[in-house]
């Protein structure tokens, strides 16, 4: 949710943890704050806002030194004031911390603290890291032992950096993602592989249970019982640097329009992965697939499909209900985790509980070097870039596009899908943006959207639901056509827009007679299709497909509706208010 960022080395450190935050933003992005070391000294500044606007407000670039750390919040424990922002020093003003996640005890923690006399200045949960770390040092007066003492007093999930007057690092993981990045003469310290990306392509992956100490030219790694670990240094992928907009307006639009060509990268980077999948799903007992939000969704089109074109029975769940019902997993079954960032806390407790019982786990992931591709046996890559926008858009077709393969690998070619098809029907509907931006103005004083589609279409409304609600804070819920004479008719009225995803296929004539009915109430009606129809009030036309590959030809306009709308209500595409990208609390 949070990023964290740490800097030792021979340049001066704000600059480069400013721009490291600048990269690492997508993770949250309430408030933002910059410490550094100097001449034994912590100075620090922190503000509401985005990097950029706190940046010119105060400076954070010009704070002196060459050690230092950053953050950029995602607020989980008090309100988005600049009091709750990171950093926090301690009382002494000798310790200043970073921190994601969620210290469980702080409460009392931070009643003990007070009962020493420790004052509290923020909201936070973060806040008791800094003064449990003074209460330490002021005892053993040495950061190691400090660090194993205080580590040793917090529940919950974190990781954290913590800098001492002294120009000493030291930062903890414990199931919340912390990365050293290893240059020349400096190392970082960060959430994500991004943050320090055009400095060096070394990286240390600390393992969950382990600290880090970093004196100047010295780092060391250590467990918890402060026992020292070997290391090794790995190159990461060199893309990763491709976090830049170019020429599109934001990063959203920038996703969306490259998906006729990421369409075609998707599994690229793991085929043999694909072919043992297809594989083991073909001898599987029992197939469960599990996500988060768009994750999940392109997980229940994997159902339908491969129940209908392979024969093969699978279950969603949504990663957050299955600590509710564990034993909705039958031991030794299949888990298929689907995740752009790798990083979701909620998938990450779905397939701990599904290692529980012995399941083979197999991911798909954009993020080959996320937390979710270690825990798995199997990784088959999404490859389609990094995904800076916090709507899940390229990721989702990508998604699509690789259980597309593993249909095909399982009925031996005989399910034919023709990929450069695929990517040119998303390319003429990229060209229908002027008709879709118009229709955007059209629904931008709406507050109520409901978006309805039958069969393979009905995941796509949910799909679409969820895209209008992140993008435009409109209210939406995808319904299946069938369903809304049994409850959601009694919503349509003139105040109402409702999208039919309606492409000429085996639901065309259902979901006409849909159409008919919500117009009749005095619904607008937008319709999805590659025919146009007297029921609709504006239409989005789609190239003629097939029921394997609309899914994808449905989402490209939902997307760019969704995109444009916002700008009409002028919000940022890219950074929904209250969202993250990777939501890495639970
Ligand atoms: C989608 O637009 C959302 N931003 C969100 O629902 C997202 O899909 C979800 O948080 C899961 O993320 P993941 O794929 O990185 O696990």
């Amino acid at each position: 949710m949070c990023s964290i960022i740490g800097y030792s080395g021979d340049d001066n450190a704000a600059p480069i943890i400013v721009k490291g935050l600048r990269r690492m933003e997508y993770r949250g992005y309430d408030s933002v704050g910059v410490a550094t070391e100097s001449n034994n000294r912590i100075e620090l500044k922190k503000g509401v806002g985005k990097v950029e606007k706190v940046n010119s407000e105060v400076h954070l670039e010009n704070l002196p030194g060459k050690i230092g750390i950053g953050h950029t919040r995602w607020a989980t424990h008090g309100k988005v004031t600049e009091a709750n922002a990171h950093p926090h020093s301690s009382n002494s003003g000798k310790i200043a911390i970073v921190h994601n996640g969620i210290i469980e005890n702080f409460e009392k923690l931070k009643d003990d603290l007070k009962k020493e006399g420790y004052d509290f200045q923020s909201e936070t949960d973060s806040e008791v890291i800094a003064n449990l770390l003074q209460k330490n040092y002021e005892i053993s007066k040495n950061v190691k032992d400090t660090m194993i003492k205080t580590i040793s007093e917090l529940r919950g999930h974190y990781s954290f950096i913590a800098m001492f007057d002294n120009g000493q690092l030291a930062a903890a993981r414990f199931h919340e993602p912390l990365i050293i990045g290893v240059g020349e003469k400096n190392y970082f310290l960060s959430s994500d592989v991004l943050g320090f990306i055009e400095q060096t392509d070394d990286v240390i992956y600390i393992d969950n249970g382990n600290f880090v100490l970093i004196d100047q030219d010295k780092m060391q790694i250590l467990d918890f019982n402060g026992k020292e670990i070997k290391h090794q240094i790995t190159k990461v992928s060199k893309e990763f640097a491709d976090v830049y907009k170019g020429d599109y307006a934001h990063f959203t639009l920038k996703e969306i329009s490259e998906q006729s060509e990421t369409i075609f990268r998707a599994g690229e980077n793991t085929k043999e992965a694909i072919k043992e999948v297809a594989d083991l799903l073909k001898h599987a007992k029992n197939i469960y697939f599990t996500g988060s939000g768009t994750s999940y969704n392109a997980s229940l089109i994997a159902k339908y499909l491969l129940s209908k074109y392979a024969k093969i029975k699978t279950e969603s769940i949504i990663s957050s209900e299955l600590q509710f019902s564990p034993d909705s997993i039958e031991p030794n079954s299949i888990l298929i985790a689907l995740s752009q960032s790798g990083e979701s806390a909620d998938v990450l407790e779905a397939v701990n509980i599904a290692k529980k019982t012995n399941c083979k786990i197999i991911s798909i992931i954009n993020s080959l070097t996320s937390t979710l591709a270690r825990e798995s046996d199997i990784v088959i890559g999404m490859n389609c870039g990094p995904e800076i926008g916090v709507a899940a858009t390229k990721s989702f077709t990508s998604q699509l596009i690789i259980l597309y393969k593993i249909i095909q690998e399982l009925t031996d070619g005989k399910v034919e899908i023709n990929f450069e098809e695929i990517s040119s029907s998303i390319s003429k509907i990229l060209e229908e943006h002027n008709n879709i931006k118009k229709i955007a103005n059209k629904i931008k004083e709406i507050s109520d959207i409901y978006v309805l589609g039958r069969g393979i279409h009905y995941p796509i409304a949910i799909e679409s639901a969820l895209k209008i609600k992140e993008l435009t804070y409109i209210h939406a819920e995808g319904i299946a056509g069938g369903e809304l004479k049994h409850g959601p008719l009694a919503l349509m009225d003139s105040n109402v827009f409702v999208i039919i995803i309606n492409p000429e296929d085996s639901t065309y004539q259902d979901t006409l007679t849909s159409a008919r009915e919500i117009k009749a109430r005095g619904a607008k009606i937008i319709g999805i299709s590659n025919k146009n129809s007297d029921m609709y009030d504006f239409w989005i036309k789609i190239p003629k497909a097939n029921e394997l590959t609309y899914p994808i030809s449905e989402t490209i306009p939902i997307q760019l509706l969704s995109y444009y709308a916002a700008l009409e209500k002028d919000t940022d595409p890219d950074y929904p208010r209250n969202l993250a990208k990777s939501v890495t609390v639970k």
